[in-house]
This record gives C-alpha cells, structure tokens and sequence, in this order.
C-alpha cells in the first residue's frame, strides 16, 4: 500500500456503510481523503475518530446529484488539496418496489446517484489526475452482484438496472482509457449482501 500513502482519494458517500469503512481503512493506509456526503456531521465525527491515524479524513459535505456541487467540491480540492489520485464511487440508492409499484420519482432517483453522478465523478477525477499528468490514478466503482444478472426478486429489479448501467460503463470508461494510451485504471468492487436466488 506504499503507492497510496499520501496522495488524495475521494470518497463519495462516507458517512455510513462502505464508504465510512473504505474511507476509514485509506486513511489507515496514509491517504488523504475526502470524505463526500450530505450528512457531513457524520463524515466529522468520523474524521475526529481517525485524528492519530497515518493519514488523514477531510469532510466535504455534497449532494454528487446537484453538478454545481460537484463542480464545487472538485475546484476546492484543487485548491486546498492539489487534485484526485483515486476516486471511489461508491454513494448508491436502493428503493426497494417491484417495476410495476415504483414511481418516476424513486427511479429518477436511483439513475440520478447511481449512475449520473458517477459518471460525473468519474469525469472530473479523471479530468484532475490528468491536468496533473497523474498516469497512475485509480477509480473504483462499487456494483452489486445484482449488476451482473437479473434478480429473482422483483423490488430489486430497477436497483439492479442502475447497477447493470454501472457493468457497462465501468468496461466503457477502461476503452476509453485505454485507447487513450492512459494508464489510469479502473475497477469495479461487486458486493453483494442477499441471498440472490
Ligand atoms: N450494502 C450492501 O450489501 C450492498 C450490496 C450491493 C451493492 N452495494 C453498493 O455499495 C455502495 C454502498 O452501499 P451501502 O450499503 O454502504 O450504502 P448506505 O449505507 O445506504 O450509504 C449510502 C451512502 O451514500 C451517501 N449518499 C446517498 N445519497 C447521496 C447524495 N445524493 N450525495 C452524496 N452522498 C449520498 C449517503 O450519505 P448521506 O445520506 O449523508 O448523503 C451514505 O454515506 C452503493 O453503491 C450500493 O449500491 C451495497
């Protein structure tokens, strides 16, 4: 984890769940991270556990659905930090109804987080690491096993939807990348909690 050790990793969505405890195990491993969230109290309070750590948390509140404000977050990092090493787009939504309950509303919302927000994350990441001539940058999104193949349980079924979205771009964004001769790379972490049957 050499590699990691001081440079600058955002997390979106670090005030609960993975994205407390991905940002939690970076800071551990000496990074500076931002921590994205709209409760930014419990980014803080988070940060104020890990003062002593090797590396550092640093709070950020954003809703990642509204661009100004990621537009915003990006510039004061710049500012205040130098740019994004790692990104990791983790923040999601479930609104657990089957297709025929849900409302445009909840589906707006998933696709909102879940895949436009992503994206443009991803975008402004990618776009810092290479005004800097970062060529080893790292973005990580995180999938659901349920982006793989279609669930037998119907509430999941636009949840996994957004999440198939995230399959396609994850291999879209590494053509991109790599027809841009960029050795940025990109993941996908798959996690997966149910029984999925
Ligand atoms: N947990 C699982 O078993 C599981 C299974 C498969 C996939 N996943 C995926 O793993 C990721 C994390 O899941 P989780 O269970 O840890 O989620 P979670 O506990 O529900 O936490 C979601 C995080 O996203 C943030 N968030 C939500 N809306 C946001 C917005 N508009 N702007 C900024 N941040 C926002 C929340 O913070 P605020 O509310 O403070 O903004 C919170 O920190 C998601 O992408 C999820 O789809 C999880």
């Amino acid at each position: 984890m050499e590699w990691w050790s001081g440079r600058v990793a955002l997390v979106t969505g670090a005030s609960a769940g993975i994205g407390a405890s991905v940002a939690r195990r970076l800071v551990a491993e000496g990074m500076r991270v931002v921590g994205a969230a709209r409760s930014v109290e419990r980014v803080q309070a988070l940060a104020d556990e890990l003062k002593g750590q090797p590396g550092t948390l640093i709070p950020i509140k954003c809703d990642i659905t509204k661009d100004d404000q990621v537009v915003s977050m990006f510039a004061r990092i710049k500012r205040e930090l130098g740019g994004v090493d790692v990104c990791v787009n983790n923040a999601g939504l479930a609104v657990l109804k089957d297709l025929l309950e849900g409302s445009p509303e909840e589906w707006r919302g998933m696709l909102d987080l879940n895949v436009v927000a992503l994206c443009l994350c991803t975008r402004e990441a990618v776009a810092s690491m290479r005004e800097r001539g970062v060529d080893d940058g790292h973005v990580i999104h995180l999938n659901s096993i349920g982006g793989h193949y279609i669930s037998q349980i119907p509430s999941f079924h636009f949840y996994c939807g957004t999440k198939q979205v995230v399959t396609t771009l994850t291999e879209a964004l590494r053509l991109e990348l790599r027809r841009a001769n960029s050795k940025i790379r990109i993941s996908v972490s798959c996690v997966c909690f149910l029984p999925w049957s």
